[in-house]
């Protein structure tokens, strides 16, 4: 049996060889050829160097997922009509120079999934035809300098998935060509504008998975003819610079799966041609007023997954031609019209898996909902409780203004306030409101200033609508208007604040200032108080004299007191210890420093 079986495979090598070597209708062993298109496949024949008895006049060779390690010198310059070329899924580690000579013809050269650690100067040189080169998924670490030097026709490179760390200045010198340009999932930690800015006429650029966290000034300049910049899963990325996209005249952005925190509001200002603009999972928690100010061709919108809680009034603000907006699977309670420049370009609205308020602020949905395409997920409200669950398109026309409606502010308790306060002193006025939905208080100063619960300074609105103002200044008198607004309409209040210099008796209000701890409570050292007081020398000797003078006074009286107690008891007591607390009026000496509170011991004999 064994015999007849072995004889039996010699005789198929036989004819497989006999087979190869006819010149016409060759195909390799094992390789499946489609003669009309002269090209010659073998994928998973776990192949450890290219066949033979491939045609010369091959086009197309595909040698993908085999077990070839090595590229050869020379290996495979008797195709010189190869126009594609696949290596994809092998285990080369190594390519020897001269590799690829030969190969003028050559336009498609995959080596995606190999162990290429290093890419030999030179092994591309004269690929002048080549327009695909995939490199990626390789573990090359860096990228040299003139790599690519004679790739003058390459116009899609990839190069993701490596460990690439770094790239050389000028390791994309010579692809003029190049349009489309892919690095993924590399270890870059920084991109350097001087390597990029040798592709100009780079159309789309995409940069995913990478660890970079700035993207910095100018780090695109010179590609004067990219329109697509992709930015995706930077998940260290927490800054754009200002000037990041400067020079850049792009007509599409992703910025998607990154850290930043806020809407790229003045990098955005410079692309005035954007049209397409993604910037989902992002935590960006509010589009405030402007953000998109300058993109006035801007189309689509997407913000999906970005942790909004609001979208301020006239966010959208310059958006003329908005098209598309898609905000789902955000906090938003609602998406007032005031946000935007107008609704009535919009075509498709996608707001759904957001808490939706159904109030009057959707009722501009509402009208719409007939039109607006909702891509299949229209808007559903999360409150008030009776239409939980309901989606907005359901909602007939006869019910609309049961449900969609908003309850103007009204501000309780409306007895004026006047207060007067002394110079330093912290003021708060009340303005508590009521309405649907709940309304939000600012202030406007007597000088008209507003003030909100955003106001650094000495002036600021705590949470209740509160005003609130620290160290008053005499500046700070006058009319103080409470302002309760929410989309139904406003409701005003006023109070007013008069700051009286210091009183006469005190010893503020002079030339000199002094900063000091009051240490009214020792046992907490975190609770010190800080006072601000001004002196004058005269004050200083009249109150070390009075303080000294009540100081005499209260221990000549202990003394007293003492005596007499002691003779009435008896000598039971030698030792005692008393206590006196310095306070307001013994400023001198606590000024000089020594703390307020301190103890002094003494013997009776
Ligand atoms: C990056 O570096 C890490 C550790 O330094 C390594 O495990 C990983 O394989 C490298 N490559 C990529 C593409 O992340
Ligand atoms: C993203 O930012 C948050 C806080 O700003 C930080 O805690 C977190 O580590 C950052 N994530 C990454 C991947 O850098
Ligand atoms: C920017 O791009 C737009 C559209 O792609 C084009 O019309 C415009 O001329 C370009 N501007 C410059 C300065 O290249
Ligand atoms: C909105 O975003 C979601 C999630 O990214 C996407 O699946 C959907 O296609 C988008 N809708 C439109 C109209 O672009
Ligand atoms: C308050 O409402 C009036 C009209 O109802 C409006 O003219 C005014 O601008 C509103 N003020 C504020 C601050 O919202």
């Amino acid at each position: 049996m064994p015999h007849t079986m072995q004889r039996g495979f010699l005789l198929l090598a036989a004819c497989c060889s006999l087979l190869s070597i006819t010149p016409i209708s060759a195909c390799p062993a094992r390789c499946e050829c489609i003669p009309h298109l002269k090209s010659v496949a073998c994928h998973r024949k776990r192949l450890t160097s290219v066949p033979e008895g491939i045609p010369t006049e091959t086009k197309i060779l595909e040698l993908n997922k085999n077990r070839i390690r090595c590229l050869n010198s020379g290996e495979l310059s008797s195709f010189p009509m190869l126009e594609e070329l696949d290596f994809s899924e092998n285990i080369i580690t190594n390519m020897e120079p001269g590799a690829f000579s030969n190969l003028f013809s050559l336009q498609v050269l995959r080596l995606r999934r190999n162990q290429l650690k290093l890419i030999p100067p030179g092994i591309f040189q004269k690929l002048t035809n080549l327009t695909l080169l995939d490199i990626s998924e390789n573990k090359i670490v860096i990228l040299l300098d003139y790599m690519f030097q004679d790739l003058r026709n390459l116009k899609h490179l990839e190069v993701g998935d490596n460990d690439l760390v770094y790239i050389s200045r000028k390791a994309f010198s010579g692809l003029v060509s190049l349009q489309e340009l892919t690095i993924e999932k590399c270890n870059l930690t920084d991109l350097s504008a001087d390597s990029l800015s040798r592709l100009q006429n780079l159309e789309t650029l995409r940069l995913k998975h990478l660890g970079i966290t700035l993207v910095e000034d100018q780090n695109f300049r010179k590609l004067y003819n990219l329109w697509l910049l992709e930015i995706d899963n930077w998940l260290s990325l927490e800054d754009i610079s200002p000037n990041a996209f400067q020079g850049l005249n792009l007509t599409s952005l992703f910025i998607t799966f990154t850290n930043i925190t806020a809407v790229p509001m003045t990098a955005l200002r410079n692309l005035v041609h954007l049209v397409h603009l993604n910037l989902s999972h992002n935590p960006i928690s509010t589009v405030p007023k402007g953000a998109f100010q300058e993109l006035t061709r801007l189309r689509e919108l997407h913000m999906v997954g970005a942790l909004l809680a609001s979208v301020e009034p006239q966010a959208l603000y310059g958006l003329r031609q908005i098209r598309l907006l898609n905000l789902s699977s955000n906090f938003l309670s609602t998406l007032e019209e005031s946000a935007f420049h107008s609704v009535n370009t919009l075509e498709t609205l996608r707001v759904d898996q957001n808490p939706l308020v159904c109030d009057c602020r959707l009722l501009w949905i509402l009208q719409r909902r007939k039109t607006l395409n909702f891509d299949g997920r229209p808007p559903m409200c999360s409150s008030p409780l009776e239409i939980q669950g309901n989606a907005l398109h359901d909602f007939p026309d006869s019910v609309l203004f049961e449900y969609f409606t908003c309850q103007k502010p009204k501000i309780r308790n409306r007895s004026l306030q006047r207060v007067t306060a002394y110079k330093g002193q912290a003021v708060s006025f009340q303005c508590r409101a009521e309405g649907e939905p709940v309304p939000s208080i600012s202030w406007v100063s007597p000088q008209h200033r507003m003030i909100t619960s955003k106001s650094l300074g000495r002036a600021t609105v705590l949470p209740g609508g509160t005003l609130e103002i620290r160290y008053a200044q005499a500046q700070d008198s006058g009319t103080y208007i409470c302002i309760a607004s929410n989309a139904a309409g406003n409701d005003t209040y006023f109070a007013t604040l008069t700051v009286k210099g210091p009183p006469a008796d005190s010893i503020l209000d002079a030339n000199r200032t002094w900063v000091l701890r009051d240490f009214n409570d020792t046992s907490h050292n975190d609770t010190q108080v800080f006072i601000k007081f001004t002196l004058d020398l005269k004050t200083i000797l009249v109150s070390t004299a009075m303080g000294c003078i009540t100081f005499l006074g209260v221990v000549l009286f202990c003394f007293l007191l003492l005596f007499v107690w002691s003779r009435g008891r008896g000598q039971h007591k030698n030792n005692f210890s008393g206590e006196y607390s310095f306070r307001k009026v013994d400023g001198p000496t606590t000024a000089s420093g020594q703390g307020g509170a301190r103890k002094f011991n003494m013997k009776m004999i």
